[in-house]
């Protein structure tokens, strides 16, 4: 059967980088207690010009270079995010547009930061169904427009960014082998961000405190490491395979201190997981498909290695993917 192979990536940073000593003006806060708590150093932020869609066009451009598909082949667009700058339409209609991808449908998906594996599992899907496919599958995010500024528990932590992959079907044994992907509705108060305020007065709700990401930081940091070992094992014991098989992990890139205890409870060595947290902060759907772009530049995936994504984020939504690169 044919899965899908990830036959490009790209990926698109702001240009403004925004470090911890640049906090330290806008809240009380310093470097030291952001780098041991988080291991995050800067962040891009969003100017001018670098509205989520635009980012995500740019990503999605420069992993179709690398193809050299053109983007009138493309059949399907979907962006994870969870920060477009309009509700409707969606950011992946804007990236049709500016692509000129006129044979491609275009929809939005909203898992928070586990979008991109959720996406991925998805296109796979598609594809699975019609080898030929071709689909750009893009995670993207302006968090900084999602974020209360006042808020130091929160506004250290993430960064805007997008990344993409192109995909299409293969049946020569690389691809995508197969997913765990969960959600737990009744923990959404762990991690959220309300709506902009209803028209409807009676539709407005207790507790609403604007449009920005609020977060139950030490309950959301036991639930990530725990739900992301739970879905590897799960996947690799089903797929007859252990976490030696594995030769890089690509984790949701929230928190160093997560990974870290990830990693431990996994048994897998330190040089296996790709880390860039430090330089991007905590860019949600966007954050695997830039470390899988930057992996990839960096001459870190070869023919045939076997790859691990695990993701945890908001909903709760949380997963893991195995695909042979
Ligand atoms: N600078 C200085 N002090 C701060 C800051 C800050 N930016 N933020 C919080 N503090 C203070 C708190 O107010 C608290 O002070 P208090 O004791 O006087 O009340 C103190 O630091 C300690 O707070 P803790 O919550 O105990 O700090 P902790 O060591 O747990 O670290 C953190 C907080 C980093 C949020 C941690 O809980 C965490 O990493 N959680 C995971 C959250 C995460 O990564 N979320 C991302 C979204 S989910 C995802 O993508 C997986």
């Amino acid at each position: 059967m044919s899965k899908a192979v990830i036959l490009g990536t790209g990926s698109c940073l702001p240009k403004r980088v925004v470090t911890n000593a640049d906090l330290e003006q806008i809240v009380e806060t310093t470097d030291e207690w952001i780098t041991s708590r988080t291991g995050i150093r800067s962040r891009h932020i969003a100017g001018a010009d670098e509205q989520n869609y635009q980012l995500a066009t740019k990503a999605g451009r420069r992993a179709l270079a690398v193809t050299g598909i053109d983007t009138q082949e493309l059949d399907l667009i979907i962006v994870a995010t969870l920060s477009s700058h309009m509700i409707m339409p969606s950011t992946a209609c804007f990236v049709q547009a500016e692509l000129g991808a006129e044979n491609a449908f275009a929809y939005d998906i909203n898992a928070a930061c586990a979008g991109f594996t959720y996406g991925l599992d998805l296109a796979n899907n598609y594809i699975q169904n019609r080898p030929d496919m071709k689909v750009l599958l893009i995670g993207a995010e302006t968090l900084s427009a999602r974020v209360n500024w006042q808020d130091r528990n929160t506004c250290v932590l993430f960064g805007d960014g997008a990344g993409a992959v192109v995909l299409s079907g293969s049946n020569d044994g690389r691809g995508v082998i197969g997913s765990r992907l969960h959600s737990d509705g009744s923990l959404w108060h762990l991690l959220c961000m309300d709506s902009p305020e209803s028209l409807n007065p009676e539709l407005r709700h207790d507790g609403y405190v604007g449009p920005h990401i609020r977060m139950n930081g030490g309950e959301i940091f036991k639930h990530a490491v725990r739900m992301m070992e739970d879905a590897v094992n799960t996947l690799l014991r089903k797929n007859g395979l252990s976490i030696a098989d594995v030769d890089i992990m690509i984790p949701h890139q929230a928190n160093i201190r997560i990974l870290g205890n990830l990693r431990d409870r996994l048994g897998i060595a330190e040089e296996k997981v790709f880390v860039n947290v430090s330089k991007y902060g905590n860019t949600s759907a966007a954050s695997i498909p830039i470390a899988l772009d930057e992996a990839h530049r960096q001459g870190r995936l070869h023919r045939g290695d076997l790859v691990l994504l695990c993701t945890f984020g908001g909903g709760l939504t949380w997963g893991s993917l195995l695909l042979r690169w």
